[in-house]
């Protein structure tokens, strides 16, 4: 199916041109005026890309802006020649990408095709965002890719730095071969250097085979070095000669190993401070800082925020087999004000568990935790280091337990469900005397049937309980029951309840 691409008819001459030129590019259009025709053409099928040919400085542009903005929809926006601060305006309003009028068609056609691309590549990479740092990411990766060059990558903890380094090597000539990623700070510097080089048979106590490293393993793919300030100077050193010749030798060994490695460093911690600390060698920070890419914490781009809820909500509530309505509007507002030192991570993993936990099947303010309403943009998060990470993981496997127990908790209850009326069935609860007991236990609810009883219990029982509830008066009792005076003596005698 062709692309469709909404065009707004603000500037008809505009509009009239780029519609016919995109058609004849094989693009499907659909020309529209007011509001309430967009978001009946969302609501229909959800467009490609949205062409503005003008009236930036309405309102209503904004809307349209922000509406495709949150679906991850790109905007291309036409402006006047007059305006004195395109690129201020492009910005302020959320635009995608603009172009000066009078605009060609025909660039207009090839800037759509830019953008669609852009779109592929994020639905690829699995890197949401339409702010123009994301945008700005999104370029470099693109250019970074395809050379093998060492990509140094900082951000604070999850910004996406893995998620960034995968779609490097993904879109890389080495997609094929293994993209192999190693936290430097998970493991103490002997095991880390095994686990990167390797280690030959007898090179230590328990050392009872070969075994190849990290390196040897990702040859010819791709390595991610996480949270590489951590590393231990000893390693540092063999990293750089690895960097230096792309050679090393496995723990214990004599033979220098060769490989085709191209290595990607993250970093939570700003490594040139680490170097400034002497913590963190100079040489092997210039090694590793060929290409840079810095993400920026989720705050300082609030304006993705309402796209990832939307996208992680439709992911868990797929994911959970839930039905979802979404989000109400202030609890989206809380949601975007927030501090957010945990970052995307922290905004996924609170979505998913709402999604579970939420008992409404859409997410109200009074769902989101305290910590994150209180968290908002007045309190600056000042979390460093160490607490920030451990607080992060902490807080990430809370998380992921209490999704975990809510559902299996709906799942028992779904199995005892399943289960119950094949013992017990229940026809009416109420202060009925329980029946004559089965065991030395009082019956747990008071029942009027039980699997085995007769017609006859169940009568019995049945005068029972409008006698209790009558307080033993026999008119009131057959009243209740809808029979004669004289029908109950009858039963009571037969029952032996007289
Ligand atoms: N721009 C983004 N778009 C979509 N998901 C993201 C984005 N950035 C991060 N995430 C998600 O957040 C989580 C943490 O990302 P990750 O790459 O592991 O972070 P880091 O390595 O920086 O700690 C992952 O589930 C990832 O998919
Ligand atoms: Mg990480």
């Amino acid at each position: 199916m062709a692309d469709r691409i909404l065009i707004t008819g603000d500037d008809l001459e505009h509009a009239v041109r780029i519609n016919a030129q995109l058609e004849t590019a094989g693009f499907e259009t659909s020309l529209i005026t007011t509001l309430d025709d967009v978001r009946g053409a969302f609501e229909r099928r959800e467009p490609a890309c949205v062409v503005l040919t003008g009236g930036l400085h309405e309102d209503r542009a904004r809307q349209l802006i922000a509406l495709a903005h949150d679906r991850a929809v790109p905007t291309l926006g036409l402006v006047e020649a007059t305006e004195p601060d395109a690129t201020g305006l492009a910005h302020r309003n959320g635009l995608t990408a603009w172009l000066e009028k009078p605009a060609d068609p025909a660039e207009v056609v090839s800037t759509v095709r830019r953008l669609l691309e852009r779109r592929a590549l994020q639905r690829r990479t699995g890197i949401m965002g339409e702010s123009p740092a994301i945008q700005e990411l999104l370029v470099k990766i693109e250019q970074m890719a395809p050379v093998s060059s060492t990509v140094l990558v900082e951000g604070e903890s999850g910004t996406g730095e893995e998620l960034v380094a995968r779609a490097i090597h993904d879109l890389s000539p080495r997609r094929a071969a293994p993209f192999i990623a190693v936290n430097c700070a998970a493991l103490p510097e002997t095991l880390l250097e095994s686990e990167l080089f390797g280690h030959e048979k007898g090179a230590f106590t328990g050392a009872a085979e070969r075994r190849l490293g990290r390196f040897e393993l990702a040859d010819t793919g791709t390595i991610m070095l996480d949270e590489v300030a951590e590393m231990p100077p000893a390693t540092q050193v063999k990293l750089l000669r690895v960097l230096e010749d792309r050679t090393f030798f496995r723990v214990g060994g004599t033979q220098p190993i060769k490989v085709d490695v191209r290595v990607i460093a993250a970093t939570n911690k700003p490594l040139k401070e680490a170097v400034a600390l002497g913590e963190f060698r100079d040489d092997l920070f210039y090694r590793l800082n060929v290409l840079n890419i810095y993400l920026p914490p989720l705050r300082e781009r609030r304006e993705d925020i309402p796209l990832l809820v939307r996208r992680f909500i439709g992911e868990f509530a797929a994911a959970h087999g839930r039905k979802f309505r979404g989000i109400e509007p202030d609890a989206l507002q809380i949601l975007v004000d927030a501090g957010w030192p945990g970052n995307v991570r922290q905004l996924r993993n609170l979505i998913e568990s709402m999604v579970v936990l939420a008992p409404e099947g859409a997410i109200r303010a009074a769902d989101i935790p305290r910590d994150i309403r209180e968290g908002g943009r007045s309190l600056p998060v000042r979390l460093v280091g160490h607490t920030r990470e451990v607080a992060g993981q902490e807080l990430e496997f809370i998380f992921r337990t209490l999704v975990e127990l809510k559902l299996q908790v709906e799942e028992l209850r779904r199995r005892l469900d399943e289960r119950r009326p094949q013992h017990v069935e229940v026809i009416e609860v109420g202060r009925a005397t329980p029946l004559a007991p089965m065991d030395a236990e009082p019956a747990p609810e008071p029942v009027l049937y039980r699997t085995g009883m007769t017609m006859a219990d169940v009568e019995r029982a049945a005068i029972q309980a409008a006698l209790r509830e009558t307080k033993g008066n026999r008119r009131k009792a057959a009243e209740l029951l809808g029979i004669g005076e004289r029908t109950l003596y009858r039963k009571l005698k037969e029952y032996a309840l007289a």
